[in-house]
């Protein structure tokens, strides 16, 4: 309904409701008498009924609505949980001095930034937490994106041109394949963490530029990139390397520097990218290599250019989450000793978890159907933890991932394990051999 300047209507409601009359311009407006064609655009979204089929029994584990902070135990429909499926792993999304540190940035810089880096976007803070994270990767410089999925897109699309290749790990993040997708240079996927199979690609391509790229710590599995020889067979092929850290800063390496600083290789991995979405807290992304690579990245990173900045609490939480992953490390030690008594329980249980080596534990079991159900039984036994099945995982491959967090107390470790044996036990799904 339009309204007149003086807030009375304009006296055209006809047009909208139904009386069959023309809205002047012969398409829009009066959905009862002409409607619109249905393109055939929309056909695969009016066939699409995986997700109600999983909703209809029950069985629907995604967009889980929390009314609680993402912590060690959250709130779902009025019920506590136990989360052991966050990427918190430093456990500071609800820290007192993160949240403080937020609200200080809000109240003097606003909520938004209103733009891009490249033009307004850009705060006295954005330069400070750039600097910060160089020093803390052990890079000349660094630039952070909004998210960490945007510093993937930026970073392997601006790097590869046409005349170069890419080589991913086939298990690398969804981010990673959409960058090397979105930049010109052609892809391709070895076997996981294989890397004689690297080396054979890498050997077959005449490529000008290679750019070999790995997740640090999977995703889904929780073993960490064999990065030692990946080092080794990149350099025989003149390839340059590139590791997303997402699930390693704040976890691996010397203060949670990450996977390269792990393996103390820092100097022989030419990119580190990551988010501030999990260890640290927040939201937003970057990326440390030479000032150079950074510069170039600065003007040719499109999800840079045309996105707008971090907003300024996400800035001022990373930066604090940061300080405090540098400042205590028994989080840290903390992180890995709950890391090691989950998933030695979930050994003992005799589930099989891969070869996960982090915070990340898998719980392989199999096909997605046992995945599902396995997942219900534990949600509604109070334990939060996701399913994840192809094309995230091989088929037949479907797995239950669970992850740590440093804050969690043993209890409720404890907890949650005497919650899965009884739920798997009353499903029959306890592994043969317990
Ligand atoms: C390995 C990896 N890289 C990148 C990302 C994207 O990070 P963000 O959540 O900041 O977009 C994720 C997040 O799930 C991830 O797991």
């Amino acid at each position: 309904m339009s309204q007149t300047r003086n807030g009375t209507n304009s006296g055209n409601e006809s047009r909208f409701h139904g009386n069959g009359a023309s809205n002047g311009n012969g398409s829009h407006g009066d959905h009862g008498s002409s409607p619109i064609p249905r393109s055939p655009l929309f056909k695969k979204c009016d066939t699409f009924d995986k997700a109600e089929a999983l909703r209809r029994v029950g069985m629907y584990p995604y967009f889980r609505m929390i009314e609680s902070a993402q912590d060690t135990e959250v709130t779902i429909d009025g019920r506590r949980m136990i989360m052991l499926g966050s990427n918190s792993y430093m456990g500071l999304t609800n820290d007192p001095r993160v949240k403080e540190a937020a609200k200080a940035a809000v109240e003097r810089y606003g909520s938004g930034c209103a733009g891009s880096r490249f033009l307004n976007g850009t705060l006295d803070i954005h330069v400070q937490l750039e600097e910060e994270i160089a020093d803390y990767l052990g890079k000349e410089a660094a630039i952070v994106f909004t998210t960490g999925y945007q510093a993937n897109l930026g970073v392997i699309s601006a790097l590869t041109g046409r005349e170069d290749n890419v080589f991913i790990d086939r298990t690398d993040h969804a981010s990673i394949v959409d960058g090397a997708r979105l930049g010109f240079g052609r892809v391709h996927k070895f076997l996981h963490n294989d890397v004689s199979d690297l080396d054979r690609m890498l050997g077959n391509s005449n490529s000008r530029g290679k750019l070999v790229v790995v997740d640090g710590i999977y995703s889904m599995e929780g073993d960490i990139a064999n990065l030692p020889e990946i080092v080794k067979v990149a350099r025989r092929h003149e390839a340059a390397i590139l590791v997303d850290d997402a699930h390693a800063i704040g976890v691996l390496g010397n203060q949670g520097r990450g996977t390269a600083d792990h393996f103390n290789l820092t100097d022989e991995v030419e990119v580190i990218a990551g988010t501030f979405s999990k260890s640290l807290a927040s939201i937003g992304g970057y990326v440390g290599a030479d000032k150079s690579i950074i510069d170039f990245l600065r003007h040719h990173a499109r999800s840079l250019i045309f996105s707008a900045s971090m907003a300024p609490a996400c800035v001022a939480a990373t930066q604090k989450a940061l300080q405090i992953i540098k400042e205590e490390p028994e989080r840290r030690e903390k992180l890995w000793a709950n890391t090691e008594f989950l998933r030695t329980g979930l050994q003992s249980l005799g589930f099989d978890t891969g070869e996960s080596e982090t915070p990340i534990i898998p719980v392989v079991v199999g096909d997605s159907e046992r995945c599902f159900l396995i997942w219900r039984a534990l949600h509604e036994a109070g334990v939060f933890v996701n399913p994840v099945v192809a094309p995230a995982t091989p088929a037949n491959r479907a797995l239950i991932r669970f992850s740590v967090m440093a804050t969690h107390t043993t209890e409720q470790i404890t907890e949650a394990l005497e919650i899965i044996e009884k739920s798997m036990k009353s499903l029959g799904a306890m592994p043969a051999t317990a």
